[in-house]
């Protein structure tokens, strides 16, 4: 067989991706950005790789999070640190009820591509195409808006070079340091959730001002105070893909240095066609979005091409199926992975089964049903004896109204006071540390059960 080329999708069918109608254009761009630098490197992928194969194991505990997708307009600093801080205080909850470490993946720094349920969109007898996210072309609902322009993946990868640039500072830079549990304090002082974390960050001080006392050494020092923090997205649009994929100088083997972790969405999971064919290729980390249409003949051949070594931490299945549905389609998805023998990570996406029209007309996700999900996937892990490895959610750090529930009560009348997604509904920053809480219960309650067959 001839060696895989970054090319071959090309030559596969291709769904969700746009028709440049520029051709010359588009050939500009693939060449400008061919020349720009890879934003992350091979020895981070590996690293992550290592982590992810930890979480198979029930030795680590993976964290996905960030928008539905990326926006340009929506684009600042404060925006990034505060959903960098969502995520570094779920992850302390996380790691305080698991006692294992957490990973933490941003849906950040190149999250701009979109697949849609259908190719236009009709208002007021006009049809357009569908809005394909930022690094294609424009929400507006206007013929230029909705025409794929190439350059916008040139404004798409200095956003992701700017974004994981702040990134980068922010885990090493002082921010990320455990010692300042107290200051990621949330805006929401008032929520029954803010006390909790409290007791958290106090229990967590504690524990620090003891191993002060009783003489920490350097190294572990240094390990609180920075944060080892990687980004991910969906690997959408292959020619944005292709661009950024180099060869490895030490193993010479291939990296998407678009980001860490790239994932297959559920819309594009065709085991012959263009995006399983790029992924199969690069030595990142790689996610695939397991719906209720996935049945197991698929998967087995997905987890032969795209794990053909069945490398620990190289596959992530993503399980989005909706809350009341995952006892119908996860038991009989374990069953092949146990059949086959295959090294997978377990994840739980509660949000992309979850999505409905409320009566005010938003696209929204109920918080009960995105809690009740995750509940489900840890029975079902309980029941089978397998390992839940981690969470992946849509979120922000912003106080969004997009998701209704949580203890701050959002309702679907609130839905139109700050509904300024790109997408689809993310969780605020209180929905998004309230599951934290929820889904550490889940982990310290394993955790217990696994404790008791231990000693019995
Ligand atoms: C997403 O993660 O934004 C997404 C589109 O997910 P899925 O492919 O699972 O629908
Ligand atoms: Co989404």
């Amino acid at each position: 067989m001839s060696e895989w080329q970054k090319t071959d999708w090309r030559k596969k069918p291709r769904v969700q991706m746009p028709d440049y109608g520029d051709t010359d254009a588009l050939h500009a761009v693939e060449a400008q950005l061919s020349k720009y630098p890879p934003l992350v490197f091979a020895g981070e992928a590996r690293r992550l790789k290592k982590h992810l194969g930890a979480a198979g194991r029930g030795d680590a505990f993976l964290l996905q999070g960030g928008d539905c997708a990326e926006s340009f307009e929506q684009f600042s600093a404060d925006s990034i640190r505060d959903t960098f801080k969502v995520m570094l205080q779920m992850a302390m909850v996380l790691t305080h009820g698991a006692k294992v470490p957490v990973i933490k993946v941003g849906r950040m720094a190149g999250q701009f591509a979109k697949p849609r349920s259908a190719p236009t969109e009709m208002v007021d007898g006009i049809e357009l195409p569908s809005y394909r996210g930022d690094i294609i072309n424009e929400l507006a609902f206007t013929p230029e808006a909705r025409r794929p322009d190439p350059a916008k993946m040139l404004q798409a990868y200095t956003q992701a070079a700017a974004t994981l640039n702040l990134l980068r500072a922010f885990s090493t830079g002082g921010y990320a340091d455990v010692n300042q549990v107290h200051a990621w304090t949330l805006g929401f002082t008032e929520s029954k959730k803010a006390e909790a974390y409290r007791e958290v960050a106090n229990r967590i001080s504690d524990t620090l001002d003891f191993m002060k006392a009783a003489g920490v050494t350097q190294d572990t020092a240094h390990t609180l105070q920075s944060v080892e923090f990687y980004t991910s997205h969906e690997s959408l649009l292959l020619e944005y893909e292709e661009a950024l994929t180099r060869r490895d100088s030490t193993s010479g083997n291939w990296l998407a240095g678009s980001g860490h972790l790239i994932w297959i969405g559920d819309r594009t999971r065709q085991p012959d066609g263009a995006h399983v064919e790029f992924c199969r290729g690069v030595l990142n980390p790689i996610g695939l979005k397991c719906g209720p249409t996935m049945t197991s003949d698929d998967l087995k051949l997905l987890m032969e091409r795209l794990n053909p070594q069945n490398e620990p931490g190289r596959l992530t299945l993503i399980a989005r199926f909706g809350a009341g549905k995952v006892g119908e389609h996860l038991p009989r998805l374990i069953k092949t992975v146990r059949e086959e023998g295959a090294e997978v990570v377990w994840v739980c996406d509660p949000m992309h089964g979850n999505t409905i029209k409320s009566t005010t007309g938003y696209k929204t996700r109920p918080f009960d049903s995105v809690l009740r999900e995750v509940r489900e996937f840890f029975a079902v892990h309980a029941s089978e004896g397998t390992v839940p490895g981690g969470v992946h959610f849509e979120m922000t750090g912003q106080d969004v109204t997009e998701c209704t529930g949580g203890v701050q009560a959002v309702s679907e009348e609130d839905l139109s006071d700050r509904y300024h997604t790109a997408c689809d509904p993310r969780l605020n920053a209180s929905q998004s540390l309230e599951l934290a809480f929820l889904v550490a219960e889940e982990l310290s309650s394993l955790r217990a059960a696994r404790l008791d067959r231990a000693a019995g």
